[in-house]
């Protein structure tokens, strides 16, 4: 079987942050699986003869089922066909990328995994923000915003930490994490930015603080897709990024 698979991370957004090997493993491919949040502009990279399959949800609507792409991606390698999967951010950062491995793996179709930038790091280092700092933050924490059925996150270890939190897909939980990290001890005053479309044309943000974070994100109109940053290296944004709301056109 001559057939593989390329797991491509394509950054958060800004074409300019897709790796050289992303690049090189696009133009090999002659089918692309596509996901929702990954900026059309990076399929310029494939050869002209490649065919397109957009997977993934958008605008609420169910995405296509995790075992159908599994399968369509190891009949295209079994056919020989060389198959770009092409995921936003990095492929093991939340994007199931672990479990797509795996499944192509246990089908023994060779697959290659292309590391991209994840959104937790490059949209709020687009916006001047480390997450780790030798005098703020000791480290930085990932963690999604929205657990599983029957998962729970421990927002009071997050807050304990002491690291930089970074939460992917935080949105739609906002009022309910910044109820538990202010019940488990973070200051009112505590940092927060929240970034929707980094590093896109629609790049929007607020920088603001744990007791008017919901209020603040609310007023500005910022959805999904969003990174939350919540800690005192928020305060590097600070000089660019208005407190109130930023817009780059
Ligand atoms: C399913 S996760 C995928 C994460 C991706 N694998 C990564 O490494 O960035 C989707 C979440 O990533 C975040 N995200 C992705 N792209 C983003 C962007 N350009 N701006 C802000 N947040 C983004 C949002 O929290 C969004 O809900």
């Amino acid at each position: 079987m001559k057939g593989r698979v390329y797991l491509i991370g394509a950054g958060p957004g800004d074409v300019e942050l897709l790796t050289l090997k992303a690049v090189r493993a696009l133009a090999s491919a002659d089918v692309a699986l596509v996901d929702d949040l990954v900026n059309r502009e990076v399929l310029r990279f494939l050869r002209p003869d490649a065919s397109v399959i957009n997977v993934g949800k958008r605008g609420g609507c169910r995405s296509t089922p995790q075992a159908f792409i599994e399968r369509q991606m190891v009949r295209l390698a079994r056919q020989g066909k060389c198959v770009a999967r092409v995921k936003g951010g990095d492929p093991f950062v939340f994007g199931r990328g672990a479990e797509e491995a795996e499944a192509l793996r246990a089908a023994g179709v060779a697959v290659e995994v292309v590391s991209g930038i994840t959104a937790g790091l490059g949209v709020p280092a687009a916006l001047g923000i480390p997450v780790t700092h030798r005098d703020l933050a000791h480290g930085a924490t990932l963690i999604t915003g929205h657990a599983r059925a029957g998962q729970t996150i421990d927002w009071r270890a997050l807050a304990a930490s002491g690291t930089t939190l970074v939460v992917y897909m935080g949105i739609a939980h906002l009022p309910q994490i910044a109820a538990e990290l202010r019940a488990a001890g973070l200051a009112a005053d505590t940092l927060v930015a929240v970034i929707q479309n980094g590093t896109l044309p629609g790049e929007r943000s607020v920088v603001t603080c744990l007791q008017d974070v919901v209020s603040d994100v609310a007023r500005a109109g910022i959805g999904s897709p969003a990174i939350v940053v919540i800690g005192k290296v928020v305060g590097l944004a600070a000089a660019r990024a208005a407190p109130a709301v930023r817009q780059v056109a």
